[in-house]
């Protein structure tokens, strides 16, 4: 089961993703949970102790490990790198069996898809996605512009998270549109930060598509998120974790995910 959480910044993803991941990983399933956001909360989310993860590297800072992988002789670029060894290299063990990787920033800016550090990434997409038998989560990094690189083509369930406000609403409605161009299989909304029925109201009432769940706004995530604790272990019984677990459920349920 291939799982990916886009959304406007701020929305809650990382929470999300790192709940959702521990839960999972708790039911048994042996969950790969992706930071593909260059700026790195999920670890803190997780609860992974900064010991446990400063021993290993943030993929994209290997630079000599991405060029020996890419790179040919002659000046060119290996279109099709070998890939299959990174979560192994590059893996760090979270809790409640899951393992976290930590893309980090490409390099390469500007130089947009054509270029070795593109390739690689996309390579390890694919990989993630395709060529591994383990749940993988993808806290992606806020906005769109992932889904006009595709790289996420072959996921079984992106869940994307809208919070009240029209801005991330509007951030959904382009998401569903990108994600139908993808051939996307479950594209679902995930309502969250939800404080009365007036909030549910602002986003069923211009979304077409209704949310799976909704998410209340609960003070315990934002305590949890200021001493740099994950959720989980902050807040177990709080109303966000009951919430996300219910989606666990959803999730498990409704899609009849296997190992
Ligand atoms: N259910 C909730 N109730 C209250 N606050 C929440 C809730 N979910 C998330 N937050 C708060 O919203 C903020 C953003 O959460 P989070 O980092 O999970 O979002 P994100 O979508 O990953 O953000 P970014 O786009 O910056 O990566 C944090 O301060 C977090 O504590
Ligand atoms: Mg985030």
């Amino acid at each position: 089961m291939k799982i990916a959480i886009v959304g406007k910044g701020g929305t809650g993803k990382t929470t999300i993703s790192a709940c959702l991941a521990r839960l999972l990983g708790r039911d048994g399933y042996r969950v790969i949970a992706v930071d593909a956001d260059p700026s790195l909360n999920l670890s803190i989310a997780l609860g992974v102790p900064p010991e446990e993860a400063a021993k290993k590297p943030i993929l994209f800072d290997e630079e000599e490990f991405i060029k020996s992988r890419t790179q040919l002789s002659n000046g060119l670029y290996v279109m099709n790198p070998k890939v299959d060894d990174v979560i192994e290299k590059f893996g760090i063990k979270a809790p409640d069996n899951v393992i976290l990787i930590r893309f980090g920033e490409v390099k390469r800016a500007g130089s947009r898809c054509l270029c070795p550090e593109y390739a690689f990434l996309r390579a390890l997409f694919s990989h993630l996605i395709l060529g591994r038998k383990d749940t993988v989560i993808f806290d992606m990094v806020a906005g769109l512009e992932h889904m006009s690189r595709g790289t996420l083509r072959g996921i079984d369930l992106m869940l994307c998270i809208v919070e009240p406000s029209l801005k991330s609403i509007e951030v959904a409605i382009q998401m569903e549109k990108f994600a139908k161009e993808l051939n996307i299989k479950e594209f679902s909304i995930i309502a969250n930060k939800i404080r009365n029925h007036k909030d549910m109201e602002l986003i069923s009432g211009i979304m077409k598509k209704q949310p799976i769940i909704s998410i209340p706004y609960d003070e315990a995530v934002i305590e949890a998120d200021k001493i740099g604790v994950s959720l989980l272990d902050y807040s177990p019984n709080s109303n966000a974790v009951k919430a996300i677990s219910k989606l666990k459920e959803i999730i498990k349920q409704n899609l009849n995910i296997s190992h």
